[in-house]
């Protein structure tokens, strides 16, 4: 799988990552599918993991399924409280789940970010955090994602792009690569939607062929669509002009 330098981070990320939204949020009897995804997509060379407490049993199902692998992953995951003491408690699960350090601890929906960034950069400096991010879902929010991110406190971060979620690109993305920022693009399946128009190997690389954007984190609860999602995540790329005609199909 080809590898991005994830911005200023100075890391090598393969391009394919997981997301574990919805699909890891399963009971105990179900873990053993959530393992076999990571097999899967460790063996197609991901190494790059997105959660977080929003998405209910998934921290845990995912360090629990990563095991020994966990010292070569990159976890990214996030901090999604308004209240400093709740943030406190799902950090140090998070410490638990992943054997006492967070690759990339996002702050969720920008929800109290600038008090959140105080306590992760003490973190960060005791090097139980290695780097620092903020994620939005909603272009609605961007405005603000552009002021954290022209503070230079965080190192990434984490927004929607395919073909029907485009709004990044005006200002988002241009911006992450004017500060060197990490890229990670959520939803690059349209949350699954778009794979009845499209082929996900198409729309992986539709997202890749930015070279903006470093990972793509594609959520899935099956194996055989988690071998096709690593797949996708090398030569050939489409060319600008494949991307456009792509988009311009795209129906919601
Ligand atoms: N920070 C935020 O606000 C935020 C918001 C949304 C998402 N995220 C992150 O981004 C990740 C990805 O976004 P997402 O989960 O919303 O959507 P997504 O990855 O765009 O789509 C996931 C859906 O696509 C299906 N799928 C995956 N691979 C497939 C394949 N090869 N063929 C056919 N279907 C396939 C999955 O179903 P199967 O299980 O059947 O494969 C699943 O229903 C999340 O899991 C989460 O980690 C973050």
């Amino acid at each position: 799988m080809e590898r991005h330098r994830f911005g200023r981070t100075g890391l090598e990320v393969p391009v394919v990552g997981l997301g574990t939204w919805q699909t890891f949020d399963v009971d105990r009897a179900r873990e053993g599918r959530a393992r076999e995804v990571v097999e899967a997509v460790w063996e197609g060379g991901t190494r790059f993991y997105d959660s977080s407490p929003m998405y209910g049993r998934a921290e845990g199902v995912l360090g629990r399924a990563l095991g020994e692998r966990r010292a070569e992953a990159l976890v990214a995951t996030k901090i999604w409280t308004s209240s400093l003491a709740e943030a406190r408690s799902q950090f140090d699960a998070q410490l638990d789940f992943y054997a006492g350090r967070i690759d990339l601890e996002q702050v969720h929906n920008l929800v109290r970010w600038r008090e959140h960034l105080e306590w992760m950069e003490e973190e960060r400096a005791a090097g139980r955090i290695g780097f620092l991010g903020a994620t939005h879902y909603s272009p609605s929010a961007f405005d603000e994602l552009e002021e954290v991110m022209r503070t230079g406190r965080i190192d990434a971060i984490q927004v929607p792009y395919n073909p029907l979620e485009r709004e990044a690109e005006r200002r988002i993305l241009p911006l992450a690569a004017e500060l060197d920022l990490g890229v990670i693009a959520m939803r690059p399946l349209g949350g699954g939607a778009l794979v009845r128009q499209f082929d996900p190997a198409e729309l992986l690389k539709w997202t890749l062929a930015d070279e903006r954007v470093h990972v793509a984190i594609p959520a899935t609860s099956n194996v055989a669509h988690a071998r096709t999602n690593t797949a996708a995540g090398g030569p050939p790329w489409l060319t600008a002009d494949e991307r456009e005609r792509l988009a311009s199909h795209a129906r919601h």
